[in-house]
């Protein structure tokens, strides 16, 4: 498919007969309740599942039927999935507004492989980074690599914001089993000091290493976080020439980096073609590669590919990133479902959801087509979550009994990196038990014959038909990981094909950053601006230059 014909000639979705049979059919299916499904088809459990690179999809606990799959796989054959997948593969600039190819994919892909772009292979230089970043990690690991001082580093910490930084903390956290334990990572993202202080606080610039990541080297947040962390490093180390042991940068954008003084030879470059939270397996990786080192990286670069590779030729009744996107779609758009909570029963990921927040929102949060036509049907709904036992005790209330249809993901393993005792049956228990509970609920019959008081009946009574899928994979290990981050990007891929919207740009974040930089005078000034904003931003403006001031 050519990058000009994608999107311009599509009919609007709501109009194809593929989407018309979806909406027909869904006046059937919505009100039968998964204990009937379930118990028309005994084996439905070992029928509607599907299982990829380690990972065992069980989506038998959705509102669904044969016929629900039939027509959702053909709606994504309606709608030429299969071409945009295509295209995405080929290097074709999907990226329709900002005009890019969007080749995350080739950031994963083995050495022997070859992906063009422009007619250059962009294969070798993903392994030319790849090996530089490998090299340097390793010597940081070792304590070959000597801080200006000539100690040892023991701290690195990561400056970057949004796709620079919402990767690289969910894998060090996920992997921190994995992980050199007297070489620690640290992040820092928010402009709000803080985040700088608690960071550093305790450390010494001696010992410390500063990653700043960031893909165009402009983002306030991060330059100025990185402004901060040079005088914080020289106040101490008292000698321009320390920034070249204690910082190194992360970016498509050398210029800048060089005018920052970061020597480019500290580099580690990537593309254009890579978006910020499609990076994590890019240099954006490179605390992640410290943290875990290269061997670990690699095989979770390994995940990543077979991921891709699975998604590019299984079948879609077969493809778990398609399923996945499909059943998304299914709720969003005919159950008028908001949300899709993320719950994994895995105290590793609990940055998982924070970092699918940014993968699935800033993709698919978008109101217009490719061609710029308003849509007239949802797109992406809100992600959240929290790891699941803790989520039990908190929001599980409004899911078990609230009135909004909120579809979940559990995600769990079989084994546990840290056997305590009988801790991981107690925690598998919960997830199984919880996705048993969302679907079949309780009857006030049931209730009753507990011998519920009539008038208590009603607030017992868990009317069930809450939809869920189950991601078990047998252990957490870097190959898992990848597998698993790389499922989530190619169902939101799937989304945004069906939707015909664009992943890939974000215009939307631009807005707020522009006025920001009209505000940023108005604080400082020492006398009173004109303010030409709206009544209300005036006066927080002026409430907030009077309390400034004390
Ligand atoms: O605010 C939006 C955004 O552009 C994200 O898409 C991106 O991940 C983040 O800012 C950080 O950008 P950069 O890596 O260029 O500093």
């Amino acid at each position: 498919m050519s990058v000009s014909t994608i999107g311009k000639t599509a009919p609007s979705l709501t109009q194809r007969d593929s989407w018309k049979a979806l909406a027909a059919h869904h006046e059937i299916i919505k009100d039968r309740h998964l204990r009937e499904l379930f118990a028309g088809d005994t084996k439905r459990g070992e029928r509607f599942v599907a299982e990829a690179v380690g990972l065992y999809l069980d989506y038998s606990k959705n509102r669904i039927d044969a016929e629900t799959v039939r027509l959702l796989l053909a709606l994504a054959e309606d709608c030429g999935l299969r071409d945009r997948m295509q295209a995405m593969f080929d290097g074709a600039k999907i990226n329709v507004t900002e005009k890019r190819a969007v080749l995350h994919i080739a950031l994963r892909a083995p050495r022997d492989t070859r992906i063009e772009l422009d007619g250059v292979d962009v294969v070798p230089e993903v392994h030319a980074v790849l090996d530089r970043m490998s090299v340097f990690a390793e010597r940081v690991r070792s304590g070959e690599w000597r801080g200006h001082t000539g100690k040892r580093i023991r701290t690195v910490i990561n400056i970057g914001i949004g796709g620079s930084d919402l990767g690289p903390v969910m894998a060090y956290e996920a992997l921190r089993h994995y992980s050199q334990r007297d070489l620690q990572c640290r992040f820092v993202s928010n402009v709000d000091g803080t985040d700088f202080f608690e960071a550093t606080h305790d450390l010494d610039p001696a010992e410390t290493l500063f990653i700043v990541c960031s893909k165009t080297f402009t983002t306030l947040e991060t330059l100025t976080n990185a402004r901060t962390a040079r005088a914080w490093a020289l106040d101490k180390l008292g000698d321009e020439k320390a920034v070249a042991k204690h910082f190194v940068a992360v970016s498509t954008n050398a210029d800048e980096v060089a005018k920052f003084g970061i020597d480019t030879a500290n580099m580690f470059g990537f593309w254009d073609w890579v978006g910020g939270r499609y990076s994590m397996d890019s240099a954006v990786g490179l605390s992640t590669m410290f943290a875990i080192g290269t061997e670990n990286f690699r095989a979770m670069l390994d995940g990543f590919h077979a991921m891709d590779e699975h998604f590019r030729s299984a079948p879609f009744a077969q493809n778990l990133p398609v399923l996945m996107g499909l059943l998304t779609l299914w709720y969003s758009n005919f159950f008028d479902a908001q949300t899709v909570a993320v719950l994994p029963y895995e105290q590793y990921l609990k940055r998982f959801p924070a970092y699918l927040q940014q993968l699935v929102m800033e993709s698919n949060g978008k109101h217009v087509t490719l061609d710029g036509t308003t849509v007239d049907y949802p797109t992406s709904p809100i992600f959240w979550g929290e790891p699941g036992t803790n989520g039990q005790h908190s929001f599980y209330q409004l899911i078990h009994q609230g009135t909004r249809l909120i579809p979940c993901d559990f995600i769990g393993f079989a084994q546990t990196l840290n056997p305590l005792g009988e801790h991981h049956d107690l925690l598998m228990s919960n997830l199984f038990a919880q996705s048993e509970a969302l679907a079949f609920g309780k009857t006030d019959a049931e209730v009753k014959a507990e011998g519920t008081p009539d008038w208590l009946v009603p607030h017992r009574t868990f009317e069930g038909n809450r939809p869920s899928n189950t991601i078990l994979a047998e252990r957490l290990t870097p190959h898992t990981l990848g597998a698993l981050v790389a499922l989530y990007e190619h169902s939101v891929f799937t989304q945004s094909a069906i939707w015909n919207i664009d992943a890939f740009d974000q215009w939307g974040v631009e807005l707020g950053k522009a006025l920001a930089q009209r505000v940023i005078p108005e604080l400082e000034s020492p006398t009173e601006p004109a303010l030409g904003h709206d009544s209300s931003t005036n006066t927080l403006i002026k409430r907030y230059r009077s309390l400034r001031k004390k």
